[in-house]
């Protein structure tokens, strides 16, 4: 029986880990997967997690089973900054914890495909799990452009996916810092946006992965709220792997809107159900870490303090990136300063990503994506320079 099965080729990006860390080279630089890296190269816990972990050794008293919604403390303290301090729709959103952003996108498609959903369109370049999650979960991917060779979303791209969305179908898209181009929507854009959802009545599945790490916790959500503000049912993935630091502890959150308050406990229902078939429960140590953390006045500041610094020290690597555009001209670098998050997209061609790889020692995924987070003052001059060799004429 399992000798019928074909071998299948490692996760690209999680090979690329591998690799990295077999190169013995000093001057190696990772580009690769998504996890901040401080401006000596470290991916440190948080400080305010660190004190949270301490608190939960300290008091933390038993570790028997929950549900398999998971810790609904840590749900309902995330609630204000997804949804705002004063949202208003509160009585039709219910939430769970999950292992991680990925398993919050992954029930919120088999939810989809429980209420009926057959295809979900996608905004390509995507993260690339998305496809293999609707891929395996048994939904079609319709695929729609994310963005114009300028360097711009594409606005019309989207549009045109929600207006001729059929009545199985639902639309995916990235809340901010769109992984892998960093190219989010505008606010007015999001304004159209949800123009679109609330006239066709298709379902948004909305995913945040990286809030904080654009414009701030309030300004990385803004676009997320306009839709929410009005359509009528909508689900919500969030993950807390970037903007907690907690990569490995997997933790995320899933929301669901409804229609209706009354409808809300059924829906909530099966995503219990299809927890429980799945991982039964979330692993609880990541999210009760950030409870603790952002049930604190001190830790919450701390926390945001850390945002802030991470943020800034993007924006940093991304305007030294748009400063080089003559240096290295034809890669777009210029536009990098105007988009957001850990990512950005290089026209490479794949002789050139493994000649990055091969010659110089950077790492970066197969699509020409890079974690500009990898980047800080020591490496940054070699970077531009390997560039430059790369796609010299
Ligand atoms: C990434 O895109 O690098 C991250 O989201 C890590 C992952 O799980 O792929």
């Amino acid at each position: 029986m399992l000798d019928t099965l074909d071998a299948q080729p490692p996760d690209a990006l999680l090979a690329l880990i591998k690799m990295y860390a077999a190169d013995e080279r000093a001057d190696k630089i990772d580009l690769g997967v998504g996890v901040y890296r401080t401006n000596e190269g470290a991916t440190p816990v948080f400080r305010a997690i660190k004190q949270a972990e301490q608190r939960l050794i300290d008091e933390q008293d038993s570790k028997s089973y929950l549900g398999p919604e998971g810790d609904t403390g840590f749900v309902e303290v995330l609630r204000p900054y997804i949804f705002g301090k004063d949202c208003q729709l509160t009585d039709r959103i219910g939430g769970m914890q999950t292992p991680g952003g990925t398993g919050a996108v992954r029930l919120a498609v088999a939810l989809a495909a429980k209420a009926g959903v057959t295809r979900i369109h996608l905004g390509i370049p995507s993260w690339p799990n998305h496809a293999q999650i609707l891929d395996d979960v048994g939904v079609e991917t319709v695929p729609f452009r994310h963005a114009t060779p300028e360097g711009t979303a594409d606005l019309d791209a989207v549009l045109g996916a929600i207006r001729t969305a059929g009545p199985k179908d639902a639309v995916l898209l990235h809340g901010c810092c769109h992984n892998p181009t960093g190219i989010d929507y505008t606010d007015a854009e999001w304004g159209e946006i949800a123009k679109a959802f609330a006239e066709t009545g298709v379902l948004p599945i909305l995913d945040i992965a990286y809030q904080g790490l654009g414009h701030g916790m309030e300004e990385d959500v803004a676009g997320v709220r306009i839709v929410l503000d009005a359509v009528p049912e909508a689900l919500v993935a969030y993950s807390c792997d970037k903007n907690f630091g907690l990569y490995r502890d997997r933790v995320g959150a899933f929301y669901m809107m409804a229609k209706e308050p009354a409808q809300l406990a059924a829906i909530v229902s099966n995503a219990n159900a299809l927890a429980r078939a799945n991982w039964s429960m979330p692993p609880d140590h990541g999210g009760a870490a950030v409870r603790v953390a952002l049930s604190d006045a001190g830790m919450t500041q701390v926390w945001l303090d850390e945002l802030d610094e991470m943020r800034a020290r993007m924006r940093r690597v991304r305007d030294r990136l748009a400063a080089a555009d003559n240096e290295v001209p034809g890669l777009g670098l210029a536009a990098l300063a105007q988009q957001n998050g850990l990512f950005a997209m290089l026209p490479l061609s794949k002789e050139q990503i493994t000649s990055l790889r091969e010659d110089h020692a950077i790492y970066m995924a197969g699509s020409g994506r890079i974690n500009v987070a990898g980047l800080h003052a020591g490496n940054t001059d070699k970077f531009i320079a390997a560039l430059a060799d790369v796609t010299k004429g």
